[in-house]
């Protein structure tokens, strides 16, 4: 039998410092619809990785799609996916933690091969990244002799290696745009090549992949989410063609990041994106109302702060990424060049 009275006691530095760490929470938590309940869960998590991150000089990195805990508990920086790229270059620290899919942490290392670069779970299920390998982009350049490659950043590093310049939703336009070709190869993301085909007026050739979370927008969804029409809607460059041509604005998530950031209060916004992002323009812009789309991506929530907490404490090769110094080599080329737009 428990008596209460006899149960270990939290000592009163310890509990001051939770305390603090639950208020802190729950000013971001809220907005994001989370009960003070639910950050005293998460605090002692919080703090734990917040300890250990400094001790060890780690910096960590998320991307938007992370769950609310992570973009407002633990993560340092947050970002789109070409922010976050840009970003990773000027960390000071040896080591990163990168919370988001295992290829945006290879993309981080490609850049960085000097530091350290882990993930809390290693998540290789991606339909984008997995629809198209470095062979398929190989046979595609044989297919169409001089038609530079384009990758998405949703891609392997070897798929990264082959070709010619990547990308990610927010300088897609501007790089094809700027390429002297006509024709361009564009990989592996079919909704997006159709969409920057109508955008640039050029001839893209495209692949047959798809992100499940984007392509689940589909006109009928979009109607029974849409049920405010003085709010402005916005969907992300990975949506279906018919999607695009709906919406009052398109772009990556770091575009609509910059657009929640100039709306005025009580400014409604319906953002066609995974529900995290829209979890974190809440958390940041609590006088602006967002409509949930409540699309998640499996493969983004994959962290949470358990995992991270064990990797962050006893990092395993399983949490670590490593790259074949050819691959990352040639891989550092495409993405280097993307980063000027
Ligand atoms: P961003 O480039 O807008 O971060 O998009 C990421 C994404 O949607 C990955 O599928």
């Amino acid at each position: 039998m428990v008596i209460l009275d006899d149960a270990p006691k939290i000592p009163a530095e310890v509990q001051y410092k939770l305390d603090n760490e639950v208020e802190r929470l729950y000013s971001k938590l809220k907005n994001v619809g989370w009960n003070k309940k639910a950050c005293e869960i998460i605090a002692p998590y919080t703090l734990s990785i917040n300890t250990i991150k400094k001790e060890k000089g780690i910096k960590i990195l998320a991307h938007s799609y992370q769950t609310a805990d992570i973009v407002f508990g633990i993560a340092d920086i947050v970002g789109d996916s070409l922010g976050l790229a840009k970003k990773a270059k000027d960390v000071e620290e040896d080591t990163i933690l990168f919370c988001g899919v295992d290829f945006m942490a290879e993309t981080v290392k490609i850049l960085n091969p000097e530091k350290t670069v882990f993930v809390p779970q290693k998540e290789r299920d991606c339909t984008l990244a997995d629809s198209i390998t470095a062979e398929d982009v190989l046979n595609l350049k044989k297919e169409y002799p001089g038609a530079p490659v384009v990758c998405y950043i949703n891609t392997t590093a070897e798929v990264k290696a082959e070709s010619d310049i990547c990308c990610t939703s927010a300088n897609a336009k501007k790089i094809i745009e700027n390429l002297k070709e006509d024709t361009i190869i564009f990989i592996p993301d079919y909704n997006m090549g159709v969409n920057l085909a109508n955008l640039t007026g050029k001839n893209i050739i495209t692949w047959k992949g798809f992100c499940r979370t984007h392509h689940a927008f589909t006109k009928r969804r979009l109607d029974s989410i849409n049920n405010d029409s003085t709010a402005t809607t916005f969907a992300h460059l990975e949506c279906r063609p018919e999607i695009i041509k709906e919406v009052d604005l398109i772009g990556g998530t770091g575009d609509m990041h910059r657009y929640a950031k100039s709306s005025s209060n009580g400014k409604k916004i319906l953002y066609l994106t995974e529900q995290g992002f829209i979890d974190r323009m809440k958390g940041e812009y609590p006088d602006v109302q967002f409509a949930d789309s409540n699309m998640i991506c499996v493969s983004m929530k994959m962290n949470d702060l358990y995992s991270t907490l064990k990797a962050i404490s006893n990092p395993t090769s399983k949490n670590t990424i490593e790259l074949d110094e050819t691959v990352r080599q040639k891989a550092f080329k495409s993405v280097n060049r993307m980063l000027k737009y």
